[in-house]
């Protein structure tokens, strides 16, 4: 089954979601804890009291230099939780993967524009590939299609790196990458409510409930 995440550290909205989603997890990046005004370790605390002990957590590293990568991804993976290591995969994430990918410490290689770039992130080890599909649109490039290159070029080298695809603006573009079979997608907020609440669902449900209570009142289906 994919993995299903959700791209915020927003608690009440990890709460109504994991009600009513299998989520497999939370990811997060600088930008959305900063926003939040939440640090890493209250939101792990907060979203693994919702979500449960076998939560998983992307968590991005913010440190600069190989080493310094290193270093954070370690005591990253020393906390106790489920927590995937987020690293930038520019040449200097591509060095910090290889040597975190050395101690079998979990990654996610993040920022990916290019079915290249993935590619090559895989070949580094990195557990997890993060294009970023609405961002490669809104610089022109087509982001479906990089998912598409990068799963193909996965499939066709025996790499077992899974694709989590992420940053997306609308229903169409997470659909568009569902159905290529990835393994794992990470989704903001508002497109989460907007593939569960079509403008039709619900005045469809309100008329099943005016006609039965025209009949049976509030009767219950098994009472009638
Ligand atoms: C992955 O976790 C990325 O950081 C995130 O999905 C980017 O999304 P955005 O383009 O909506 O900021």
């Amino acid at each position: 089954m994919i993995e299903l995440y959700l791209d915020t550290a927003d608690v009440e909205k990890i709460a109504r979601f994991n009600a009513c989603l299998p989520l497999k997890g939370i990811t997060t990046n600088p930008s959305i804890l900063a926003n939040a005004g939440c640090g890493l370790n209250q939101m792990l605390a907060e979203v693994s009291g919702i979500v449960g002990s076998d939560a998983r957590f992307h968590a991005q590293v913010v440190s600069q230099t190989v080493d310094n990568m290193v270093g954070e991804a370690k005591q990253l993976h020393a906390l106790p939780y489920d927590v995937v290591v987020k690293i930038p995969a520019t040449e200097t994430g591509l060095a910090a993967i290889k040597k975190i990918k050395d101690k079998n410490i979990p990654v996610l290689a993040t920022a990916i524009y290019s079915a290249h770039q993935g590619f090559l992130a895989a070949l580094c080890g990195a557990d997890y590939l993060a294009p970023y599909v609405n961002r490669i649109d809104a610089v022109g490039m087509d982001g479906i299609g990089v998912v598409a290159d990068l799963q193909m070029l996965l499939e066709k080298h025996g790499l077992e790196s899974k694709i989590l695809a992420a940053s997306f603006k609308s229903t169409q573009q997470a659909m568009a990458v569902i159905k290529l079979g990835i393994a794992a997608i990470t989704l903001p907020v508002d497109v989460t409510e907007q593939m569960i609440s079509h403008p039709a669902v619900q005045p469809a449900v309100d008329q099943f409930t005016r006609d039965w209570q025209g009949v049976f009142g509030d009767k219950q289906s098994f009472q009638s």
